[in-house]
């Protein structure tokens, strides 16, 4: 066979054909775990800190216990990809609650199981449908309110997501934005969302139900640092379809131009000023080892 990505559970590894989790986990009967997408770009795993930290956060608030460190849980990431020889990479981090019964009861599940999959990711790959923008409905899910299943956590139930995604896929679109329970704009299915409007940087705060992206705080910075007013609060429909430019923030897929949203052109139809000059500055940073931790150390 060769070439089989290793897959890393609860410390051992096995080939991708042979890494299985039992029908009877929790994670898997009710979506009842934890989760993490990380990218390595160029040998450095970006925001590897924040994304454990933001793991483990979001495990607290489900009552998780993940049952290693947080520096083992490190380590076991960067183990995985030196296993599979990888420089640029997705990560992903799932942490189940575990096998139980077929009743819902927590206490009934035995040790959390910790998965990681690290797959290659092909430098330079769509660099150019990037460029030409997403376009966006404003889809009729609404995120979960944040005293309901929250998106502040990142758990293993995505299905508010894939309801306001599907409805994407039926309207031709490429994604869907989601408001919250009162209107304003909360992110899409599965990125942050932000918008330009006379210079200032504006996105929606972790209020409105968004997941607090490590992208998107990262992309916040940087824009301050570049001088760039930056603002956090809400955001109406309205201002999302007049503004001057808009574009998406996540792991995947970094800094993403948004040219149509429920069927208005944004701004002049092409990824904008401002959104071009994050782009390219965030392709720079995301490789600087102060912004990560390598996974070959000299
Ligand atoms: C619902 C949702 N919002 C936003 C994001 C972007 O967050 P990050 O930049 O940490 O990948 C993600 C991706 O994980 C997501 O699933």
């Amino acid at each position: 066979m060769g070439q089989e990505p290793l897959i890393y559970i609860n410390g051992e590894f096995y080939p991708k054909s042979e890494a299985k989790i039992p029908v009877y986990d929790h994670g898997f009967l009710y979506g009842d775990g934890v989760f993490e997408g990380i990218r390595a770009y160029d040998g450095v795993v970006f925001k590897l800190r924040e994304h454990i930290d933001r793991l483990y956060a979001s495990a607290k608030a489900i009552i998780l216990e993940i049952p290693m460190s947080k520096e083992e849980m490190i380590d076991a990431v960067l183990k995985t990809l030196r296993k599979n020889g990888l420089k640029d990479a997705y990560i992903r981090l799932v942490v189940t609650r575990g096998v139980g019964d077929l009743g819902l009861d927590p206490r009934k599940c035995g040790k959390p199981n910790v998965i990681i999959i690290a797959e290659p990711i092909l430098a330079l790959y769509k660099k150019e449908a990037k460029l030409k923008g997403l376009s966006l409905i404003i889809s009729s899910v609404r995120r979960d309110r944040v005293d309901a299943t929250t998106h502040q956590i990142k758990s293993l139930n995505y299905l508010n997501s894939i309801l306001a995604k599907i409805e994407a896929i039926a309207a031709g679109a490429d994604d869907a934005i989601m408001l919250d329970d009162r209107g304003f704009v909360a992110e899409t299915s599965s990125t942050n969302i932000f918008l330009v409007k006379d210079g200032k940087v504006i996105t929606p705060p972790s209020s409105t139900g968004a997941l607090p992206g490590v992208t998107r705080n990262f992309v916040m910075e940087l824009a301050k640092k570049l001088g760039y007013p930056v603002e956090e609060r809400d955001v109406t429909p309205f201002e999302l379809l007049t503004a001057d430019e808009v574009f998406m923030t996540g792991t995947g897929a970094g800094i993403v131009p948004v040219t149509r949203i429920a069927g208005r052109t944004i701004g002049d139809g092409k990824a904008g000023r401002t959104t071009l000059r994050l782009m390219e500055e965030f392709e720079k940073e995301c490789r600087k080892p102060e912004n990560g931790i390598k996974i070959y150390p000299e």
